[in-house]
């Protein structure tokens, strides 16, 4: 690096260590009582859809705004990409047509959540400083076009966020008609390369490490002789030769990607929290889609709203995939109810459509499913479908010719029913006897190396979670810095990488009677993701009661085993072959040189139990009963008569049930339940047996 270069790099360096500590002391702190979406809507659930009146002739508006009302929308969220007509030039602003647009929504009783537009920058801004736009790992910069491609690390970009933010929060604080903020919009990757990145990455190196010695120590860097001398030395995993990267300073720079968007978000909720202190503020995070660690950055939020497209999944009857993401965003605030921000409003795509059309009916189920999950708010994506652009294809709840089509009425008739449930529903909230532990750290090491090409960490998560599902059993999902003491199971798969809090947790969970289902890949790393020199499982192996001496990669190569009531299950993926220390062995391998070597354990310890599973199973039935064992031993109830393709959900309120059948199918269903129970929209009390049409939904009081 020549001199002047260096010499930016280190000034960058001393204002990015500044800016960090200054941001981790504004950091809010947990919020200790939930934040009530209900109340914050003036006692009504929220009911809204995402509107763009900016790409719409003002004519429309007022018949939009009346078709809303005729639907029960009372909310709607605007403004994320209209960064350009709030701002043409720079520091010039035009909130008129806004203001417009918010008389009429309010008019008709519509309040709003604006979006902060910064996930779409003007062409002017990256006309002026091509910088802010995103450099890839071949140092290639993006140019202008698509969304989200700016730097969290450039200056500019940061006084331009300022300067919009600023102004948009000063001239509606005290609107009545805005309640809120959403920060830009999924706010998550591209991961920028480029000098300034580099910089900060280096000095979020220095506030952890310290010294260089610490970070060669933690890191291994002695390995390929890769010691550096100076912070400045310490390079991104950008491309190398032959794609070689250093895992611990990979998963390093995942942690600084999150904390930079965490600290990004920090940013512009300063602004906001200072200029507008009555009005929340929240984020429309993804699910599934973990780049960030949505624990950490949800610290800074009142509520947690997140964006639900459940027409990706392949099959539609696989109701569980939306709903563990559901249990993400819920767990990732602490299990506080939430909303949601893009519920699905019609199928979609870009150049080509991502899903099958699915009937009206079923929008009404899924929109169940969220509130079943602890939304207290569904706003769809979108009011109507863009008649430009990208999204085209991408159906809103009316297509461009404004007609009524059947999920516009679909919408209408869920409004209804959502409202009158409303006083039902208000202050309850899920409780779980079950939790997925989700390790931000295990997924973005496991993501760098995963071991065998086909490992997928939500696949383990999503496994376990089904089969709980089937049986009728709320999962809630924990996060490392989660309490773990109220539940009766917990299950941690592939917790690759682990701290020392965490083992001492897990331990204390299960010393005090919990029971705990530890998989395959687990404890194999420290929190630096440095191999351990114990014997797998590491940290764990105490706790589990094995030892791991030998296992198998399963490279395109299929095992099976035998146990659980001496059934033969497919597995796939790898295979641990235990040698039980203090547990018992439930099932063994039953091909190849190592058949007939255990494969599943369980380990008696303190007041508890630990399962081990040494590998993974293509068959539920595998699932099922082994969390039928863990249930029975830790007084876990599951229902094992829900025909495929029903959910059923409870929420709580003061002890009392709130239960949603929910059928994902297209034929009539009958549910058993443990006893009769009251239709809470029909009054009448249904039999023990549920009946429930085809893409149909019963919600059940005691
Ligand atoms: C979401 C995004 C929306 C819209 C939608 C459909 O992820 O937040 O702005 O793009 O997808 O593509």
């Amino acid at each position: 690096m020549d001199g002047w270069r260096l010499r930016v790099v280190s000034v960058l360096i001393c204002v990015y260590l500044l800016a960090g500590s200054a941001a981790k002391a504004q950091l809010a702190p947990a919020a200790t009582k939930p934040f009530d979406l209900i109340n914050w809507n003036g006692g009504k659930f929220i009911y809204g859809a995402d509107y763009y009146p900016e790409a719409w002739p003002e004519s429309l508006w007022e018949k939009d705004a009346i078709m809303m009302q005729e639907a029960g929308i009372n909310f709607v969220r605007m403004g994320e990409f209209a960064w350009v007509k709030m701002e043409p030039q720079e520091g010039h602003f035009d909130f008129a047509w806004l203001d417009r647009a918010l008389k009429v929504l309010n008019a008709h009783g519509i309040k709003a959540v604006l979006g902060t537009p910064t996930a779409s920058p003007p062409a002017w801004l990256y006309a002026k400083y091509p910088d802010i736009a995103v450099m890839d790992a071949n140092g290639v910069r993006y140019r202008y076009g698509s969304r989200r491609n700016y730097c969290l690390h450039n200056q500019e970009f940061r006084a331009a966020t300022a300067r919009i933010v600023s102004a948009m929060a000063k001239h509606y604080k005290d609107h009545p008609g805005v309640i809120g903020w959403q920060i830009d919009n999924e706010l998550s990757d591209p991961k920028c390369y480029d000098p300034v990145s580099q910089a900060a990455f280096q000095a979020w190196c220095q506030r952890k490490y310290h010294t260089l010695d610490a970070l060669n120590a933690a890191w291994g860097t002695i390995f390929w002789g890769h010691t550096y001398e100076s912070w400045q030395e310490i390079p991104l995993p950008w491309n190398t030769l032959f794609n070689t990267y250093n895992p611990s300073l990979v998963l390093d720079f995942d942690r600084f990607q999150s904390d930079s968007t965490h600290d990004y978000l920090d940013f512009q909720t300063t602004i906001l929290r200072k200029i507008a202190p009555h009005q929340a503020i929240t984020e429309n995070e993804m699910g599934m889609f973990q780049e960030t660690n949505w624990y950490d950055l949800n610290r800074s939020l009142d509520f947690v709203a997140w964006d639900n497209y459940p027409m990706m999944y392949k099959d539609l009857t696989q109701y569980s995939v939306a709903g563990l993401a559901h249990d993400v965003m819920r767990g990732s605030k602490d299990n506080q109810n939430y909303m949601m921000m893009e519920e699905e409003g019609g199928v979609g795509g870009w150049a080509t459509f991502i899903g099958h059309q699915s009937p009206a009916a079923l929008y009404r189920v899924w929109d169940y499913q969220s509130v079943a999950h602890g939304a207290d708010g569904i706003c769809y994506f979108r009011w109507r479908t863009s008649r430009y652009g990208t999204e085209q294809y991408w159906e809103g709840i009316l297509d461009q010719d404004s007609y009524r089509n059947s999920r516009y009425f679909m919408v209408q008739q869920t409004g209804k029913e959502l409202q009158q449930l409303t006083p039902l529903l208000h202050g309850s909230s899920i409780v779980s006897p079950v939790a997925l532990l989700n390790s931000p750290d295990s997924r973005w090491a496991l993501q760098n190396q995963p071991g065998v090409d086909d490992f997928q960490y939500d696949q383990q998560l999503q496994d376990y979670y089904d089969a709980f599902r089937r049986g009728g059993v709320n999962v809630d999902v924990a996060f490392p810095p989660s309490d773990l003491s109220a539940y009766r199971i917990v299950v941690a798969p592939a917790l690759y990488v682990s701290d020392q809090a965490l083992v001492d947790k897990l331990n204390a969970y299960v010393m005090n009677g919990g029971t705990l289902i530890l998989t395959f890949r687990s404890g194999v790393k420290d929190e630096h993701n440095v191999v351990t020199d114990r014997t797998l499982p590491g940290p764990f192996a105490g706790l589990a009661g094995v030892a791991i001496h030998e296992f198998d990669p399963q490279l395109n190569e299929e095992q099976e085993i035998v146990g659980l009531g001496e059934t033969l299950f497919p597995t796939r993926c790898w295979s641990d072959i235990l040698e039980p220390t203090t547990a018992k062995v439930l099932a063994t391998y039953g091909k190849g040189y190592y058949a007939g070597n255990p494969a599943l354990t369980e380990n008696e310890v303190g007041k508890g139990r630990v399962y081990y599973v040494g590998t993974e199973s293509k068959s539920p039935l595998f699932y099922d009963r082994l969390i039928a064992l863990a249930a029975r031993k830790s007084l876990v109830a599951l229902n094992n008569k829900i025909p495929a393709g029903v959910e059923v959900s409870v929420r709580q309120r003061g002890g009392k049930k709130i239960i949603f059948v929910m059928n994902y199918t297209g034929t009539a269903q009958t549910v058993p339940l443990e006893q009769a129970y009251k239709n809470a929209l029909t009054d009448k009390t249904e039999p023990m047996e549920v009946q429930i049409p085809a893409y149909d939904v019963k919600v059940l009081t005691e």
